[in-house]
């Protein structure tokens, strides 16, 4: 069997939404990176009337992270901003018909991307939050792989 899907390989080869969006108070803008492997991941989402109505991202990184990063973009378009929070890595994996195990944690890095995002998005725009829902997620086993 491949290692990679053909889901994958295909987010990975036409990753979709590369790009940025300018900032502007309805555009909340989340980077992270992974300590481990150097990768960064920049993650744009624009916001009108609670609802993402654009998302962009930039990621350099390894073609599971750019795989991960282009199906988030595609998941959450769309959506509610509470709805883009509830986002799983498992959820972007599964979309991706699956990852090798120790690229599991690339896939950590596109939760945490859209969740910094939407905490910037309420940070920008004085929206209360509960700071427990951004919480580190990364905390995967894999990663020293
Ligand atoms: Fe670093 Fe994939 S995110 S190896």
């Amino acid at each position: 069997m491949a290692l990679y899907s053909d889901k994958v390989m295909d987010h990975f080869q036409n990753p979709r939404n590369v790009g940025k969006i300018e900032d502007a108070q309805n555009v909340g803008i989340g980077e992270v990176g992974n300590a481990k492997c150097g990768d960064i991941m920049k993650m744009y989402l624009k916001v009108e009337d609670g609802i993402v109505t654009d998302c962009k991202f930039n990621t350099f990184g390894c073609g599971s992270a750019i795989a991960t990063s282009s199906m988030a973009t595609e998941l959450i378009m769309g959506k509610s901003l509470d709805e883009a929070m509830e986002l799983s890595n498992k959820a972007v994996v599964e979309a991706l018909d699956g990852l090798p195990t120790h690229k599991i944690h690339c896939s950590v890095l596109a939760e945490e991307a859209v969740k910094a995002a939407v905490k910037d998005y309420y940070d920008k725009n004085g929206i209360a939050y509960d700071p427990e829902k951004f919480a580190q997620v990364h905390d995967c086993e894999h990663c020293a792989d």
